[in-house]
């Protein structure tokens, strides 16, 4: 089973990456790198993997590499709000034009499966307890979501069955991996609780879910598997169990570290507030999250109190 990997140097790339290597994939991860390749460091002695420095953008240099029996997981992205509001032009090209690119090359190349990693993000605010399915009329709010969005349509309207396409849009991430993002809620929040000891907040009561980044990757490794029961499907990955306040996650790290101040301020450009079901995922492939918030703050908390990492306001570790 060989498995092209965009993005595979990113927070989600770089674990995804490993766990493919230990299922017996040959995997071949690109990306430009545009926190550094620190995170390929553990990945570039094992044979089975092969890395591409190049952008999505640029099929020409990896369309060599791809035959119809490769799948692609499709991650490499201008990735959250903040970084599509401070990069529109790039986030336009690698986002849609370059997307479509490697689209029209899984297509010309006749591959097995293609897997395009979305985002929960997708449902925006969503008025009413209910969660939302996979049916839920989508409400992007950023950049980021609007052209998550685009491709979902220009997959399920304009390729349709040209292509063996997966979509699945994933919680809020969270939880340790080689290459670590603190603006992400739960780590961002923990480290900043232990660091500071102050966390500034808006929207406390806004409502999200979350999902450990090695869950992640498992769904994918799920859905690279079941391909009978996948194809053309649009599957939500995470827990219904795990959807939050941001309130919550506080009390949940306080329970962890201690007490902390929290400042509630007005003002905030992300006005997201959705619950998610997750119920699809495990009823059609009986896909069960095994680690939680928790799980994911205590990680944090290592990491930070002994050291393993200390240069906080280091850039690689921000999308913007
Ligand atoms: N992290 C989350 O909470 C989350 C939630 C929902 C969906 N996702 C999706 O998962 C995917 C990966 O997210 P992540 O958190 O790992 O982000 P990330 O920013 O850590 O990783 C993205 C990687 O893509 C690479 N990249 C960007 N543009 C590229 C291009 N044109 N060519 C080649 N490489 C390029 C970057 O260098 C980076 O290594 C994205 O598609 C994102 O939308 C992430």
């Amino acid at each position: 089973m060989k498995v092209l990997v965009t993005g595979a140097a990113g927070y989600i790339g770089s674990t995804l990456c490993r766990i493919l290597l230990s299922e017996g994939y040959e995997v071949i991860g690109i990306d430009k790198l545009l926190f550094g390749g620190e995170s390929l460091l553990g990945l570039l002695q094992h044979n089975n993997f092969r890395f591409i420095k190049g952008d999505t953008y640029n099929t020409s240099t990896y369309e060599d590499l791809i035959n119809s029996k490769t799948s692609i997981v499709h991650l490499a992205a201008v990735v959250g709000e903040p970084a599509s509001r401070k990069i529109p032009e790039e986030t336009i090209k690698t986002n849609l034009e370059a997307t479509k690119k490697v689209i029209s090359l899984a297509v010309k190349k006749k591959i097995k499966k293609f897997v395009f990693v979305s985002t929960c993000s997708n449902y925006g605010k969503c008025i009413g307890e209910k969660p939302a399915t996979e049916e839920f009329e989508l409400n992007p709010l950023s950049l980021y979501a609007k052209t998550k969005v685009q491709i979902e349509n220009y997959l399920a309207n304009d390729i349709k069955d040209k292509l063996n396409w997966t979509i699945l849009r994933l919680a809020t991430v969270y939880g340790i991996s080689p290459r670590l993002r603190f603006d992400l809620t739960v780590n961002d929040f923990t480290m900043h609780a232990i660091v500071d000891k102050k966390l500034v907040i808006f929207l406390p009561r806004s409502n999200r879910p979350y999902v450990h980044v090695v869950d992640v990757a498992e769904a994918v490794d799920l859905v690279l598997k079941n391909m009978n029961l996948t194809v053309q499907e649009i599957f939500n990955v995470g827990d219904t169990k795990e959807n939050y306040r941001k309130i919550d996650i506080v009390n949940k790290i306080k329970k962890i570290v201690g007490d902390f101040d929290v400042e509630f301020v007005k003002k905030g450009e992300d006005l997201r507030d959705y619950k998610v079901s997750f119920e699809k995922i495990k009823r059609k492939l009986n896909y069960k999250t095994i680690r939680t918030v928790s799980n994911g703050i205590k990680e944090i908390v290592f990491v930070v109190k002994n050291e393993i990492i200390t240069d906080f306001d280091d850039k690689k570790y921000y999308n913007a």
